[in-house]
């Protein structure tokens, strides 16, 4: 297939550009294509045939979309309307990433313990100016009816560090742990957290059926931060101690679903499987490994 990417250089970007190895894939740069200019879209759109564009934009660094909302508006809604209209027009599969912020986490808890990931069928109710950005997105893609995948994924991290947040939780947590700096990591937060690889993997798998429509794709499980720096350092070989808080204790600027975990099992029906959160950080560390060695 000929691919145009959007987003190239992110997280899931770089993933996509890493594997998606028997595919053609255009992946001009941010200040080539800024996905809020129409003109350069249109420009990129025409300048070769392509069966796909996959869109890995976004403002998602959660606490700033909240002061600045024309911005989240701007990237997560308006330029995705805009490349799905160009995408309708010349019949082009579109691929669009969403989040799991779509969801409030309410009423997920059953004597005290979270249940029941996320389904598509969910309704959702965004409490974050980006997950109702991104939610807009969601709904401006499904009016269109078109050849389209809307993938809601959560907690992505990938070797490649997220420009919008300038760091990946597990580096953090592990040079704070070989710097014996003292970790504190919220512990009533629990999501299924993803590594871009493994959804760059699921994204291939789903582009080459015709099954459009609207897809949670995560690594299988769900899981505390406190509980996946643990397991972070485990896998890294460190016995180091790891302080649970709460997340008022964070004092962030947007609010987030306290209980976000998505389950994949519309996308396993299609026979597309998930690895575990415990993979994600192992296959993580590998590549990270090799990047270092290189
Ligand atoms: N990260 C998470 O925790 C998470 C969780 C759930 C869902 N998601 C979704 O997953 C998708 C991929 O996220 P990610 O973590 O891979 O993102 P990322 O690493 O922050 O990458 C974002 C990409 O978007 C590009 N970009 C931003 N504004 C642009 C613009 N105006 N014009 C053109 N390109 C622009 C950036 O280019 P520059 O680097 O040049 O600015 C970068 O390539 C997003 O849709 C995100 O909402 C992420």
């Amino acid at each position: 297939m000929h691919i145009l990417l959007f987003g190239g250089s992110g997280q899931l970007g770089t993933e996509i550009r890493r594997r998606w190895v028997k595919h053609d894939i255009s992946a001009p740069s941010s200040s080539e294509v800024d996905v809020e200019n129409e003109e350069a879209l249109i420009a990129a759109l025409n300048s070769a045939h392509f069966d796909a564009v996959i869109n890995c934009t976004a403002f998602h660094h959660v606490d700033n979309c909240e002061s600045a909302p024309e911005r989240a508006f701007a990237i997560n809604a308006l330029a995705v309307d805009r490349l799905a209209r160009l995408c309708r027009k010349r019949d082009y599969t579109f691929v669009t990433i969403s989040t799991d912020y779509v969801f409030d986490g309410k009423d997920r808890t059953e004597n005290g313990q979270h249940r029941k990931p996320y389904i598509e069928e969910d309704i959702p109710h965004p409490i974050s100016t980006y997950g109702i950005s991104k939610f807009a997105g969601e709904l401006l893609v499904d009016r269109l009816q078109m050849k389209s995948f809307v993938v809601r994924t959560c907690g992505l991290y990938g070797t490649t560090i997220s420009s919008s947040k300038g760091y990946t939780f597990i580096d953090r947590i592990i040079s704070q742990a070989r710097a014996e700096e003292p970790l504190r990591v919220v512990n009533d937060i629990v999501s299924s957290p993803t590594f871009a690889g493994h959804l760059a993997d699921a994204l291939n798998a789903l582009l080459a059926t015709t099954a459009y429509g609207l897809y949670h794709a995560v690594d299988e499980g769900m899981v505390s931060w406190h509980a996946f720096a643990l397991e972070t350092l485990r896998q890294a070989g460190f016995n180091y101690e790891v302080e649970a808080i709460d997340s008022a204790a964070r004092n962030m600027h947007a609010r987030r679903p306290a209980f976000s975990a998505l389950s994949s099992e519309k996308l396993n029906a299609l026979g597309i499987a998930m690895p575990s959160w415990k993979d994600g950080i192992r296959d993580y560390l590998a590549q990270r490994h090799l990047q270092e060695a290189e």
